[in-house]
């Protein structure tokens, strides 16, 4: 299998500072960036201006995680303004078929996020659409939560799925990682991974992010 991704995010960054910030992890597979819409989440961010700015200024490509509502309307402007990949939560979604479709024509990775209270087998049917799933380790809309290991049966079972199913499709984690809950995330078949206060909170972004790939590849 490929090696782990490490996608940090920057919610966990200094926003002001947004440059440098993107300039610090170089290294890593993936910018995350979260939008949230004090509607879906009770947390407000950015939406596609900055994130046009972002993607201008970040030396990797982005992956974008959505926490509004109405994906169906405001997904497709982010894969239109060049970001890798596009994730939208599956509660939030009228159309998620087509809404992935949509995102796959435009060249963007297509992606579906599930809450901690969501099942997996609500995706068994449509994970063919998809390039990626991120089950969600946190309840979203804040970064520095502490990871639920209650969802790791879920994401073994997404795995064991897609296994059957013969799909490459990735599997994302987000909420609480870092190097104390990682390698459950990895065995658990977890191979793409997102951290912000892990990575931001470290005194060396760059060693933060390679000690995560290692222990995710134990
Ligand atoms: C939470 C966001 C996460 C957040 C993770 O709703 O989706 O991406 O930045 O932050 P940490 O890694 O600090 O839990
Ligand atoms: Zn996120």
């Amino acid at each position: 299998p490929d090696s782990p991704r490490i996608n940090p995010s920057i919610l966990a960054a200094d926003f002001v500072n947004m440059q440098a910030e993107l300039a610090r992890i170089a290294t890593a597979d993936f910018v995350h960036v979260d939008v949230m819409d004090n509607h879906f989440v009770p947390n407000l961010t950015f939406g596609p201006q900055m994130v046009e700015r972002i993607q201008a200024t970040s030396p990797i490509p982005l992956d974008v995680h959505l926490m509004i509502s109405d994906p169906d309307r405001w997904a497709p402007g982010y894969a239109e303004l060049g970001a890798a990949s596009v994730t939208f939560h599956l509660e939030a979604a009228t159309e998620p078929v087509a809404l992935a479709r949509r995102l796959r024509s435009i060249g963007a990775r297509a992606g579906v996020a599930i809450k901690p209270g969501t099942a997996g087998e609500e995706l068994y049917d449509i994970m063919g659409e998809f390039d990626q799933i991120l089950v969600m380790t946190v309840e979203p809309g804040f970064g520095g939560q502490g990871f639920m290991p209650a969802t790791m049966p879920k994401l073994r079972a997404l795995r064991d799925e897609a296994a059957r199913r013969g799909s490459d499709v990735w599997l994302q984690v987000d909420g609480g990682i870092s190097d104390a809950t990682i390698e459950q995330a990895a065995r658990a078949g977890a191979d793409t991974f997102v951290a912000g206060s892990a990575v931001y909170g470290a005194d060396d972004v760059e060693a933060a992010v390679t000690r995560l790939r290692e222990l995710a590849g134990k």
